[in-house]
């Protein structure tokens, strides 16, 4: 069995229609990609199982928001980005290669043209700035978030007075993000274009230690909800020296990639610096009325916040596999059938038989089943192209089909074949994602 590679997986991605690089045929855009039809099913296949996880909470309230890209200056001074969301930055003086300075050893030579002639280190902010209409002063500056929580603290009081909310509740995002990464890397692990979706959970400071740990025990149930292996899943604590200086706690959920155990979702206790800082900035109080006590608290907040087209990586890395079927290699992507783009192809054996199996996939279709038909290949090509997207089940229709009313399933991970009555086979895909 050859391990999964970084290579392999961006090949299969263009193949098969999952991602392409943005702007391909003008030479593409570092860092930014585009994503075709599967790709897409299975975004949205994230997206419902993460909203879908965060609303069925039975902890407090789960409200959705949708908040804008752009902020202005104020939001984000306030937040601390404009002076703090920085990374540090290198140049090679002989080509001119910048580099991450994180990201590569300064006492060795540029791994680009071999020379050693390293520039100082400089704090590269990470921010698209860009400015509102004509004007070109401070107030015209807008930024296109780095993350996209800060628009749900600065809607604290909106939020409060529109939902008969009490404390706990949580506040639950998905959108984009944009980050002016010095050196993207990995695909879709470190874009400057990506989405995310976070959570803002608001609680009184006395139960944040406790609701901490209920988050992160959810999450780690999720990530199995969603098919990746237990193994490949573990909880880092960052040290006092490694949080943001406003954090309580911080867990990183991490994954072992091929390039290492790396960040896939971080969950921390941000204490109540977030309201703080914008009731200080905008001389709006963002204070929560506790009936219990009679008392303004500014409440704290439990963040759990993951990116969308990390955990797609992860999904792929996770669900990557090559095995030998009847002698013939095969790629197979093992995903959890709730994650899998189709959930179901439907082959005439030949398409002389293709009427009756084109009905049923339109009456499939016609009822919000993500299913496909091919009727083009042998069998077994058939069986290659869905294997390598990831579709849990096969139906074939043979010239038995008319007299028996039967239909051949195919297993995709044990490739092993079975009758089925066609009444049946809504339920048998209806069951695989239950
Ligand atoms: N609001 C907290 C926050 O944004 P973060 O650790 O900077 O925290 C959270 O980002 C998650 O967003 C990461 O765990 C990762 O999944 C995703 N993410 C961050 N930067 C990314 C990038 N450049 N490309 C893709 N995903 C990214």
């Amino acid at each position: 069995m050859n391990p999964v590679t970084l290579e392999k997986l961006v090949a299969l991605c263009k193949r098969r229609g999952f991602v392409y690089q943005s702007a391909d045929i003008y030479g593409g855009l570092n860092g930014v990609y585009d994503f075709g039809h599967l790709g897409t099913l299975l975004k949205q296949n994230i997206t419902s199982s993460w909203r879908q996880a965060m609303t069925r909470t039975d902890r407090g309230d789960m409200l959705l928001f949708d908040g804008s890209i752009l902020g202005p200056h104020a939001v984000w001074e306030a937040s601390g980005h404009v002076q703090g969301f920085h990374d540090p930055m290198v140049d090679c003086l002989a080509c001119k290669h910048r580099y991450r300075a994180d990201d590569i050893d300064l006492e060795k030579a540029c791994p680009h043209c071999g020379k050693k002639e390293w520039t100082d280190i400089r704090e590269f902010n990470m921010m698209f700035q860009t400015n509102l209409g004509a004007a070109t002063d401070k107030s015209a500056i807008a930024y296109l978030r780095p993350e996209t929580a800060q628009s749900i603290y600065i809607n604290f009081k909106n939020i409060i007075s529109t939902n008969r909310v009490k404390l706990p509740f949580g506040v639950a995002q998905i959108g984009k993000a944009f980050r002016n990464e010095i050196t993207p890397k990995q695909f879709l692990f470190r874009m400057r274009e990506f989405e995310q979706m976070e959570m803002e959970w608001f609680c009184k400071p006395e139960t944040a230690a406790q609701d901490f740990e209920y988050w992160v025990e959810q999450r780690i149930a999720f990530f199995a909800h969603v098919g990746i292996k237990k193994e490949n899943i573990r909880q880092y604590e960052q040290k006092p020296h490694e949080r943001a200086h406003y954090a309580q706690r911080t867990i990183d959920i991490e994954y072992n990639f091929p390039f290492g155990w790396k960040e896939l979702e971080g969950i921390a206790n941000r204490g109540n610096y977030d309201l703080s800082q914008h009731t200080k900035f905008s001389g709006k109080e963002l204070g929560y009325f506790d009936e219990a006590t009679n008392q303004t608290i500014i409440p704290h907040v439990v963040e759990t916040s993951i990116g969308i087209d990390r955990l797609f990586l992860t999904l792929l890395f996770d669900a990557y596999t090559e095995d030998v079927v009847e002698n013939e290699e095969r790629i197979v992507l093992k995903l959890h059938p709730r994650m899998a783009p189709i959930k179901a192809a439907l082959f005439p054996l030949t398409k002389k038989l293709s009427e009756p199996v084109e009905k049923l996939y339109k009456d499939l279709k016609r009822k919000g089943y993500s299913v496909q038909f091919d009727e083009t290949g042998s069998i077994g090509k058939r069986y290659r192209r869905q294997d390598e997207i990831g579709t849990p089940a096969c139906f074939t229709y043979d010239f038995e089909s008319e007299k028996d009313s039967s239909m051949t399933v195919r297993n995709r991970d044990t490739t092993f074949q079975e009758r089925i009555s066609i009444d049946q086979i809504e339920t048998y895909i209806k069951n695989l994602t239950q």
